[in-house]
């Protein structure tokens, strides 16, 4: 898809040898991968995070939030299905004042007419002052950042929402904020024993989450999954090296028991190519009510979205669902995003709205 000399370069290098090119002066400025976060960082913006939603609550909260990005306009760059990601992002661009304009159709881009990805990215930018881009193209969004800092006039920030088997970054976040939120009073995530069930060798959600829990302390992860979606070893490899401690089984029902969190997923099968997920038995690590009763008292049951059959409707009204409030989750998490990244966060600090 490159043809820009130097990309590909690039592009080959270790995720670690670049994360400063997404840095600008001595603050993010572009998201695309989630190796990208301190804890230090995560933990201001779900601080920030919390303030504005007790604003929003009132009409003069909603009218103080809305005029804090009034001048800045986004894209929303959708070339692959999504209901929570786009949504969210374009009301937290709403609520902070934002105009938004959409293209959620990669057929409906001048791309079709053969034009370069980097042209098609260059126009993007002429017109708005942030670009959110979710791609089937694992490397488009981090082209994207690449791209305006290269070669355009106007470098605006560039946010992956969803690069294709390989990470989705701000989902992470809001998983990371809805664990925050979920194990307050019970000594936060550090310590957590923490699941992860289905497809998770095609499943983005589950391969950034396992970056952002390696920030935190004493973390243990449980992978259930069927043999042929059983995580890659690009993340097991990290995991090691970073002293995660991990095990990988497909023993659903005993880590059940022992879980503080379970973190279902979906079948990825829009990545098959012949149709071979239909001879996987996923059925088996469905979360069903009854299994309920064998769960921790404290236990959270999170899941990205859409779901198919991996938790039973009956399990939404036990205590223990946190995956309606993960999905609100991550609006207030965007916003908290788009602030920093604007350098607007203060103009919340500062306002004297927020009353604990
Ligand atoms: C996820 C995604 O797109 O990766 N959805 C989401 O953004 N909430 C998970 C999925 O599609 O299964």
């Amino acid at each position: 898809m490159q043809k820009y000399e130097g990309w590909e370069e690039f592009y080959s290098k270790p995720i670690e040898d670049k994360l400063d090119t997404f840095i600008k002066n001595g603050k993010i400025f572009d998201v695309i991968y989630a190796q990208q976060f301190e804890r230090s960082y995560m933990e201001e913006l779900f601080a920030l995070a919390d303030k504005v939603r007790v604003i929003a609550k009132t009409q003069q909260g909603m009218d103080f939030l809305g005029t804090i990005l009034s001048d800045k306009k986004a894209l929303l760059f959708f070339a692959q299905p999504s209901t929570r990601t786009f949504l969210s992002f374009q009301n937290a661009c709403h609520t902070l004042g934002m105009k938004t304009s959409e293209i959620r159709d990669a057929s409906t881009s001048s791309e079709v007419k053969g034009e370069s990805p980097e042209d098609t990215i260059r126009t993007f930018s002429s017109y708005v002052d942030l670009i959110i881009i979710r791609h089937f193209n694992e490397g488009y969004a981090e082209l994207a950042s690449w791209t305006l800092n290269e070669h355009a006039n106007r470098s605006v920030p560039v946010i992956n929402g969803g690069s294709g088997k390989d990470q989705h970054p701000t989902q992470s976040l809001l998983d990371m904020y809805t664990f925050q939120r979920s194990f307050a009073d019970i000594g936060g995530i550090d310590g957590k024993k923490i699941a992860m069930v289905g497809d998770l060798k095609r499943g983005r959600t589950v391969r950034s989450l396992c970056r952002l829990l390696s920030l935190y302390n004493d973390i243990e992860l449980f992978f259930v999954s069927p043999p042929q979606l059983a995580m890659r070893n690009d993340i097991l490899d990290f995991l090691s090296e970073n002293g995660v401690k991990y095990t990988q089984t497909d023993d659903f029902e005993g880590v059940l028991q022992n879980a503080d969190a379970v973190y279902s997923t979906r079948m990825q099968d829009e990545h098959d190519k012949n149709g071979e997920s239909a001879s996987v038995d996923y059925a088996r690590f469905t979360l069903k009510e009854s299994h309920l009763a064998t769960m921790k008292e404290h236990a959270v049951i999170l899941h990205p979205f859409p779901r198919r059959d991996e938790i039973e409707v009956a399990v939404d009204n036990n205590k223990r669902a946190a995956y309606w409030k993960q999905a609100r989750n991550g609006m207030w998490v965007r916003i908290a995003l788009i602030l920093k990244l604007f350098g607007r966060d203060d103009v919340v600090h500062q306002s004297g709205l927020f009353k604990n």
